[in-house]
């Protein structure tokens, strides 16, 4: 089955649509492509008409079934997933707590496990199938706590989150390659977002490039694992980051 509507060539699901950087995702990828888009606080700041919008959370296991039962009926494949979604948490470690850290663990880790579980049947439907995962230079290394100015630090939950998806990918990557569905992470380091001048002054010093990255270039690194000449890509953790991992 393929309806794919007007020009569209490929089916991408976006979940964390609202996020800062599937904003600009979106925007590219629903040029040519369809994309189908997932958050639990629905933003629809797309300007192509190819762009379509579920709301749900990633923790509602039932809501998503039953959206993918829809996607299968509709179109019945889905090409890439991409896995943008981050319950945010910003806590240091004394004022963290038990219910927080376990809040946003499960939506962080295991949001990626109901993904991938109920998208895959949809997935391994498509030629060229893949899912990509966002992680973090945090799941690679800790926060430096001298980097930010006031109480809204980098998080132990953030961390065990990411480091927890990055590993998932590799073991996914394994997994489902019976199914010809690869699976691969970008981790960013830090976005410019107009944060902290404190913040973004102590974080360039970090970054032998000394800048924070522009989402244009996360985004770009997405698309180049989408390009179908990077199908040998598998179980790979891109690290986009200035070279901030690499002193
Ligand atoms: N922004 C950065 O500097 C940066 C750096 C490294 C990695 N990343 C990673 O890139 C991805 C996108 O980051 P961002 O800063 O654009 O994120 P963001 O904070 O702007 O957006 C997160 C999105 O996730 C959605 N979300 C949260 N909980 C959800 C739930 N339970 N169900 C469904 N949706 C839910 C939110 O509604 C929001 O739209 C994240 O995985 C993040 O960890 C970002």
């Amino acid at each position: 089955m393929n309806r794919l509507p007007g020009k569209a060539s490929k089916i991408f699901l976006i979940i964390g649509s609202s996020s800062f950087l599937a904003k600009d995702l979106i925007k590219k990828l629903s040029i040519k492509n369809l994309v189908l888009c997932i958050d639990k606080d629905i933003k629809k700041n797309s300007p192509n008409k190819n762009v379509f919008y579920f709301k749900c959370d990633i923790n509602n296991y039932k809501n998503l079934e039953k959206i993918q039962k829809k996607i299968n009926r509709k179109y019945g494949y889905l090409d890439s997933v991409v896995n943008c979604f981050v319950h945010q948490n910003y806590s240091s470690f004394e004022k963290q707590t038990a219910k927080n850290f376990s809040t946003a663990l499960n939506t962080n880790v295991l949001g990626i496990f109901s993904s991938t579980k109920i998208f895959y049947k949809l997935l391994k439907k498509s030629k060229n199938a893949q899912i990509i995962n966002l992680g973090s230079i945090y799941g690679m290394v800790s926060g430096d706590p001298k980097i930010y100015p006031n109480e809204k630090v980098t998080s132990d939950v953030y961390a065990a989150s990411k480091a927890a998806i990055i590993q998932l990918t590799k073991y996914y990557a394994i997994h489902l390659s019976k199914y010809k569905i690869r699976v691969n992470c970008v981790s960013p380091g830090g976005i410019f977002n107009n944060q902290n001048k404190l913040l973004v002054k102590n974080y360039k010093k970090k970054v032998p490039i000394n800048r924070m990255a522009y989402v244009k270039e996360i985004v770009a690194s997405i698309e180049f694992l989408l390009n179908d000449d990077c199908n040998y890509i598998n179980g790979h953790n891109l690290v986009v980051d200035g070279g901030f991992t690499a002193w």
